[in-house]
Formats: structure tokens, sequence, C-alpha cells
């Protein structure tokens, strides 16, 4: 198998939280990025437009060489995941593999709660699909999940409007309905990854002892212990310091928010590539 970089998508910036992550604990790997910035969001769109946009975006990914691709999007590993992995990827490449982001924090929120009461914060998408309900209760059969779909808070964020008295006022009224359903929610996920950018707006607004739960981490914990237990496969990426990112949409707007994602001080500049689709 010819090596090559993982790769990371995600449907605009909030896979760069994920990615961020990722890199930081597996620094040795080449990382390819693609944003699908021309097409975001995708958590108001159906389970047929988000596996379409998902698996050609994909294909554009394993096109670069990359044998391993990690969904940084709850969206497309709701929607999008199960296919891939079960009706295309058998006959397009069995050598090729596409992971998502919902197994690795539903295998250990559960073990976070206390009062076994879990919120979800995410798309609309993500909440229909019931995925997390799923997931969560298949490693933890006791804990009730409550959900609220949060439609604004990704175009707030891919706006870069996520510091303002406009996106406190949706942000409080998401967390109020969340709460609502049950006031003794102890763990919240933040279950997109555009919504971590977030997260001073969310902590004004949370109850006092709450846990807020992040995914990159676990993902990134996740992936580097897939990549232990799949050695032709860790064997099929490439090492090296090789960062490419790539987006649908403009690429100044990418470069310039893409910084605001990576946090300052990362060490590289971000020169995006346009990728017509
Ligand atoms: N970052 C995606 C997620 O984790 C955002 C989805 C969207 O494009 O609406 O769900």
């Amino acid at each position: 198998m010819k090596k090559g970089p993982i790769g990371i998508f995600d449907s605009g910036y909030g896979g760069l939280t994920v990615f961020k992550e990722i890199e930081s604990r597996l620094p040795q790997y080449d990382f390819v990025y693609l944003g699908d910035n021309a097409r975001v969001p995708y958590g108001t769109r159906s389970f047929e437009t988000v596996y379409q946009y998902t698996w050609e975006c994909v294909q554009h990914l394993f096109a670069m060489d990359c044998n391993l691709v990690v969904l940084a999007c709850n969206t497309a590993s709701a929607k999008a995941l199960r296919s891939i992995q079960q009706n295309d990827l058998p006959s397009f490449d069995v050598d090729k593999r596409v992971l998502g982001v919902i197994r690795p924090t539903a295998e250990v929120v559960g073990t976070y709660t206390k009062t076994g009461k879990i919120g979800i914060l995410a798309t609309q998408g993500t909440v229909s699909s019931n995925s997390y309900v799923i997931e969560i209760n298949k490693f933890f059969p006791d804990i009730k999940i409550f959900q609220e779909a949060c439609p604004l808070w990704v175009p707030l964020v891919e706006s870069n409007e996520f510091n303002t008295p406009g996106a406190d006022y949706f942000i409080e009224k998401n967390l109020n309905n969340l709460f609502k359903q049950s006031p003794d929610i102890d763990t919240v996920v933040l279950a997109c990854t555009h919504y971590p950018l977030l997260v001073d707006s969310i902590s004004k607004f949370l109850p006092v002892g709450i846990r807020l739960v992040s995914q990159g981490k676990l993902v990134a914990e996740s992936l580097e212990d897939y990549l232990e237990r799949h050695t032709l496969l860790k064997e099929s990426c490439s090492l090296g310091t090789r960062r490419n990112f790539y987006t649908t949409g403009a690429v100044g707007d990418f470069n310039e928010k893409a910084a605001i994602f990576l946090g300052h001080g990362v060490g590289y500049g971000i020169e995006s590539k346009h990728l017509p689709l």
C-alpha cells in the first residue's frame, strides 16, 4: 500500500479543533485537512445530501493518497459514516479506513456522570439521527441522554460572530432548553466540532458544577489506540511534517479563520488551497 497522510474532514472549520488535538498527540504523521466551507452547514441538510457531500470529500482525500480519513464532524459521522464503511469502502478499496467522532466520545462520557444524566448539544442532523443516544447506551445502558439541537451555533462560528451578544442570546436559550428537560444533567457534551469555539460563552450560562466535554482529546486518544491495534494501517500513514489545508470555499477566509480555530502560536502559517468540487 502506498503511504499517505492522515486525512481530516469537516463541513467547515470545526474539524480544526479535532485536528489540533490529533496533531498534538500524533505529531509524527503527515496530515491533510479538507473543509467543505462552500457547502457548510451540514447540520440542517438531509441524510442523502450529507452522505453525498461527505463521500465526495472523502474520495478527494483518498485521491490525495490518504489511507485513513477521520470525519471530524459529528453530522457526517452520524449520517454518512455507516454507509461509507459498510457500502462504499468494500467495493472502493478494502484497505482504506474512515473513522468518526461519535464512538470515541460515547465510549467514555458515561464514566464522567454521577447523576447518570448526560446532555448533548449538537446540530439538528446529529440530534435527529439519535446516534448519541444509541451509541452511549450501547456502552452505558442505564444512562439517560437529553439532547438539544442548536441550529444557529455553526453559522455563528463560521461567520466569526461567536463572541457577540447575539451569540450569547442563542447560547443561553439552547442551554435553558436542555436543562428544562432535566435539571440533574451533570455532564454536557459539545457534540459538534465547531462548539469548542463557544466555550467561553457557554460557560457563562452553564449551571455551576457541570462538566463540559469537548471531543478533540478523546478522538485523538482513540485514534492513537486504533493505530496501535491496526499496524498495517499505521504503517500506511506517512511520517513527516506535511500539513496541507484544503477548502472548497474561499482561500483567504479559510486562512484567516483557521488561525482562530487553531489558536495563535501554533508555529506554522496556514496556507490553504481551493478544492473545486
Ligand atoms: N462540525 C460539524 C459537526 O461536528 C458541523 C456541522 C455543520 O456543518 O452543521 O457536526
